[in-house]
């Protein structure tokens, strides 16, 4: 088969190295892909059309599309239209991440546990409803943020400005909605599902690592790493997520006629009270899917095949029980400013202690390697306990160099104690 990926991070390169282990893969096309995915053609087309169109040329068999902007624009109504096989929502499904609102009306709707939340689009009103609140109370600009739009403000100035900033348009478009959000207390999971419409099957859990800085500290990032599977998920756990927030999920999908053939990521944040979601989103998780797809032992060609053709009654997952651990290795300065062009050294080595080295924001210049942003490589490993892999992990990291380049020391540590 003839394979187009969509995206450049190190989720899709975590994607590509599963399904280039694929039998059924002939050929993979990357759009745009990075310099770590090795044996693809790199594709330029960035719109829909302009991707439809290479997919018809090139008579690809499956698109995986991996960022959730594409999705937002309505990338699979594009290819739906022209009978061309794709994995994930159309655009109105898709605004189950794209649209804050959205996702808690949808939440609220079909019984799916969840914070309370009021949606605002005016910002008077906002903070007249922000002074009947208790702290800490979280806002959130209703619209794509890139992973900024979320303040959990432990103070009412901080609310407030969080507020002011999203009406003066730091968000553009989508901060003039606002969602003003009860604090959740608890261990966060990341639940990931595939859901063709018909049937939901859920991946193997994670957890990833938002904040910059060891300890939980400084500010939110797009992940700083994450580990599979989270302790917190156990097996009772799992029970009242398929009860509570899968299964109703798959209802709401179905009542509310939705075209949702891909992945659903639910955050959730395990409370004393049980699960509750803290968001959706419309695709893998990233650095999750590093984490996940190390411990899956199916074929991923297949498994996107059936999601996209509904047929994933027909389909069961198989894992390793091997735990896995992605830490990410990123420029300094992230996620505020940070200078680029570094040239990375030792990752062979890093590869020849058997982890995988995944490309996040790197480019050939001059005929080497250098960074190319935020986030720079996902080092993911695999050990027989949940410490070996954490190890395994680290050792890998320190075999890696460039200026400037900065991790984390306590991905997974929380699920070690
Ligand atoms: P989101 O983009 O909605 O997942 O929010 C990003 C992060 O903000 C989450 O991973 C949580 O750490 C935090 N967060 C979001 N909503 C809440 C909430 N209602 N209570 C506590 N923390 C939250
Ligand atoms: N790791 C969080 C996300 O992919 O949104």
């Amino acid at each position: 088969m003839n394979i187009l990926l969509i995206g450049s991070g190190g989720r899709e390169h975590a994607l590509a190295w599963k399904l280039a282990q694929s039998p059924l893969t002939e050929k993979l096309f990357c759009a745009p892909g990075n310099p770590g995915i090795k044996n693809s053609t790199s594709v330029l087309a960035d719109t829909p059309e302009d991707l439809a169109n290479f997919a018809e040329l090139n008579k690809i068999d499956l698109t995986m599309v991996g960022p959730e902007a594409l999705l937002c624009q309505g990338i699979v109504d594009c290819f739906t239209d022209r009978g061309l096989r794709i994995v994930g929502p159309d655009r109105r499904a898709a605004q189950l991440e794209g649209s804050k609102s959205f996702a808690k009306e949808f939440m609220f709707r079909h019984g799916l546990p969840t914070a309370k939340a009021e949606v605002f689009d005016e910002e008077k009103e906002a903070m007249k409803y922000l002074r009947s609140q208790p702290l800490p109370v979280v806002i959130k600009a209703d619209g794509l943020a890139a992973g900024k739009g979320v303040v959990v403000a432990g103070s009412r100035e901080e609310a407030e400005q969080a507020i002011k900033a999203c009406f003066a348009g730091s968000f553009g478009e989508a901060g003039y909605r606002v969602l003003i959000e009860e604090c959740l207390q608890g261990e966060e999971a990341s639940i990931l599902a595939l859901c063709d419409g018909k049937t939901i099957v859920p991946l193997a859990s994670s957890q990833d690592h938002k904040r910059a800085e060891d300890g939980d500290q400084g500010p939110n990032t797009g992940g700083m790493g994450a580990y599979s599977p989270a302790p917190v998920v156990d097996e009772a756990l799992w029970k009242i997520l398929d009860q509570q927030i899968l299964n109703p999920f798959l209802l709401g999908v179905q009542k509310d006629l939705l075209y949702f053939r891909g992945i659903i990521y639910a955050g959730i944040m395990v409370t004393a009270d049980g699960p509750k979601l803290l968001e959706f989103n419309v695709r893998f998780g990233d650095p999750e899917t590093q984490a996940v797809l190390a411990r899956l032992d199916s074929d991923l060609v297949e498994v996107l095949c059936a999601t996209a053709d509904a047929r994933l009654d027909q389909i069961e997952l198989k894992w390793s029980e091997k735990p896995a651990v992605c830490v990410v290795m990123t420029s300094e300065g992230y996620p505020g400013a940070y200078q680029k062009g570094f040239p990375i050294s030792g990752i062979e080595e890093a590869e020849k202690t058997g982890a995988m080295v995944f490309h996040a924001g790197t480019k050939i210049q001059n005929g080497q390697l250098v960074t190319a942003g935020g986030r720079v490589l996902g080092v993911t490993a695999l050990g027989n306990t949940l410490r070996q892999a954490v190890d395994n992990a680290y050792r890998a990291v320190e075999k890696i160099s460039w200026k400037g380049a900065t991790f984390r020391h306590d991905i997974a540590s929380r699920a070690l104690f």
